[in-house]
């Protein structure tokens, strides 16, 4: 399997002084379901930062798709990451005075590429928007035209999931999604965002503190193997 993220020599510290991060070397393969378990501030969120070239690293770089993000300007970060990597967030991150509707079509507002890739897979936008927010709500009738703020924490953290898969994103990366639901809820959200990850051909990247997930994954690390500023 080619690689489709490469970490190579990675170093980052919020101040100077001291390394958050040191990852020697990380390969994700196009297509695999990866899962990273580290504890609370293991640096899970950073790596995911640099990965999306939110965050640039002091030293090494990341490369996705063949191209070395942390030389890139601002603006193409921001347009790579627009077009190619689809966040599932921890806090969710959605607009709450917008639909749940409004807020997973916004992620091909910001994307031709993703634009295209939705039409083409599924006639238009806002059929590709209103297929994946059925696919993730079974509620008969749900109505996504209400404010996402007037929704629960389990059913914003499906939108948000909507809006990371639209328009077929090379890469999901998730940030603990799943801490707020229940367990029920957990396995059937788990079991949605693998399904729709692989039917759009797209690779997951999980990170969680929560060991229980691990079976569901082709590839799983700890950080304590990866980052080698976490071994004391
Ligand atoms: N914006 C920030 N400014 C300064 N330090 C931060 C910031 N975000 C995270 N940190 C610190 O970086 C370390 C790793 O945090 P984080 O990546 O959020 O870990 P995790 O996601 O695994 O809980 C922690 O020590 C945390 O306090
Ligand atoms: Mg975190």
């Amino acid at each position: 399997m080619p690689a489709l993220l490469k970490l190579d020599s990675v170093q980052f510290g919020w101040k100077h002084s001291e390394s958050v991060l040191d990852v020697p070397s990380l390969t994700i393969e196009k297509g695999a379901h990866t899962f990273i378990m580290g504890p609370s501030g293991s640096g899970k969120s950073t790596l995911l930062n640099l990965i999306g070239g939110v965050l640039l690293p002091q030293r090494g770089s990341v490369t996705l798709s063949d191209v070395v993000v942390s030389v890139l300007s601002a603006g193409k970060r921001d347009q790579m990451r627009a077009d190619s990597i689809g966040f599932v967030f921890q806090q969710f991150n959605l607009i709450p005075y917008l639909s749940a509707f409004e807020n997973v079509l916004l992620t091909c507002q910001f994307s031709e590429s993703r634009r295209n890739k939705a039409k083409a897979l599924h006639g238009s936008e806002m059929l590709a928007a209103e297929t994946l927010l059925n696919g993730f709500f079974s509620e008969q009738g749900f109505d996504f035209s209400r404010a996402v703020s007037k929704l629960s924490v389990g059913q914003q953290q499906r939108v948000a999931a909507a809006r990371a898969l639209i328009g077929s994103p090379e890469l999901i990366i998730a940030d603990e999604p799943t801490s707020a639901l229940d367990h029920d809820t957990r396995q059937r959200f788990m079991s949605l965002l693998m399904e729709e990850a692989d039917q759009r051909q797209s690779t997951l990247l999980f990170v969680s503190h929560d060991p229980t997930l691990t079976s569901r994954f082709d590839v799983v690390y700890n950080m304590s193997d990866i980052n080698r500023a976490m071994v004391q």
